[in-house]
């Protein structure tokens, strides 16, 4: 997508540098930096300390590492050891495991003089399937978009409501939640978004209402607590949001306060829709709030906040009293009954173990 008319991608590989590039997004929107990656713990770093975020984004950005990883130590001690050592960097989006997994399936039958060239196809291919699955949300979510202009707002303008950034910045390109908004603009359907700001790291104040800025989509910046008050107003035609793991059977766990936006959505009958790239199944789980483990991050995230000064200077600061702790459970889940639709790149089904299973049959649920 577009960063000053510009098109970028979240994530490539530099053929001058040899080296795998990124946006490092913990200064956006305020500074648009781009950094290298090419040490495992470059890598590693880039993803626990969230340079890169984003599912699909931590998956692409693992498969990479695996590349660079290869290129330095084809041998099956490394490929092991690199695995174990991108796994452990963040324990919620399963898009790092298949990623990882992917990698290491093709790896381990080849020789290891073929590794490094095999590793570095097979990333950039993962790279290439992202944008195109996320492309295809975009065409199928747009049908859900055209259908409510249509029947509840015609002529009107169709307000969506999203959660945290699940935007091209979240992926290689496009975007899950925020691809069939690309797709509604391109097709000329007026639209609104009200961004919730995502505390506490705010990724919905500062990624995405810039990602719309950029692409000149109106848009709302409104706190986490709004959205319910704007439902119960009909302010609310549509709420779509992204996801970090979803269960074999349909319960979807995205960020912290997704689960809040789907009870006010079901009260308020407001269709409630989950942008859902394959890769982000897990087809070995079945019970979303007893089976996903819930990151847990530093309190720090809950106790500050970080914005720009008026010099220009990017800063945190203290919100709460000294020695008051936080408590920072970064995801939550949100049982499949709350939930109107999932959009994949294969078109949309229920939330369900045979909704799931009818739009992918190539995977058995046990
Ligand atoms: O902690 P983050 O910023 O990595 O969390 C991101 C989300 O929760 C997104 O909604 C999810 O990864 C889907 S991104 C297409």
């Amino acid at each position: 997508m577009k960063v000053d008319g510009k098109h970028y991608r979240s994530i490539w590989f530099n053929r001058q540098t040899g080296t795998t590039q990124i946006i490092d997004q913990r200064w956006l929107p305020h500074d648009f930096v781009v950094v290298d990656l090419e040490s495992r713990a470059d890598f590693a770093a880039s993803i626990s300390d969230m340079l890169v975020r984003g599912a699909p984004l931590i998956g692409a950005t693992a498969a990479f590492a695996m590349a660079a990883e290869m290129k330095r130590d084809p041998s099956d001690a490394n490929l092991d050891a690199a695995w174990e050592e991108l796994h452990e960097t963040r324990p919620t989006a399963i898009n790092l495991r298949w990623a990882l997994n992917e990698m290491r399936d093709l790896l381990r039958p080849l020789q290891e003089s073929e590794r490094a060239q095999a590793a570095h196809k097979r990333a950039l291919e993962i790279s290439e399937e992202d944008v195109e699955t996320n492309r295809m949300i975009g065409v199928h979510g747009l049908e859900i978009i055209r259908r409510i202009a249509a029947e509840k707002k015609p002529g009107e303008v169709v307000n969506i409501l999203t959660h945290c950034n699940a935007g091209w910045l979240a992926t290689v390109d496009w975007g899950t939640a925020t691809s069939p908004m690309y797709h509604a603009q391109l097709a000329g359907i007026p639209i609104h978004i009200w961004v919730d700001e995502t505390r506490p790291r705010n990724q919905g104040a500062l990624l995405t209402s810039w990602e719309m800025n950029s692409h000149d989509i109106p848009h709302h910046l409104i706190v986490d607590n709004a959205g319910g008050h704007l439902m119960q107003k009909g302010q609310v035609d549509l709420v779509i949001v992204g996801t970090d793991r979803t269960t074999a059977h349909g319960d979807v766990c995205n960020k912290i306060g997704t689960y809040l936006k789907a009870l006010a959505a079901h009260d308020n009958d407001v269709p409630f829709y989950v942008a859902l790239p394959s890769p982000t199944i897990d087809w070995t789980v079945k019970d979303g709030l007893r089976e996903i483990p819930i990151e847990e991050r530093d309190d720090n995230e809950v106790t500050h906040v970080q914005g720009k000064l008026a010099d220009g200077s990017v800063t945190s600061v203290q919100i709460s009293p000294d020695g008051t702790p936080g408590g920072n459970p970064a995801f939550d889940v949100t049982p499949r009954r709350l939930i109107t639709g999932l959009i994949t790149e294969r078109g949309v089904c229920e939330a369900s173990p045979e909704g799931l299973a009818a739009m992918f049959p190539e995977h058995v649920i046990r």
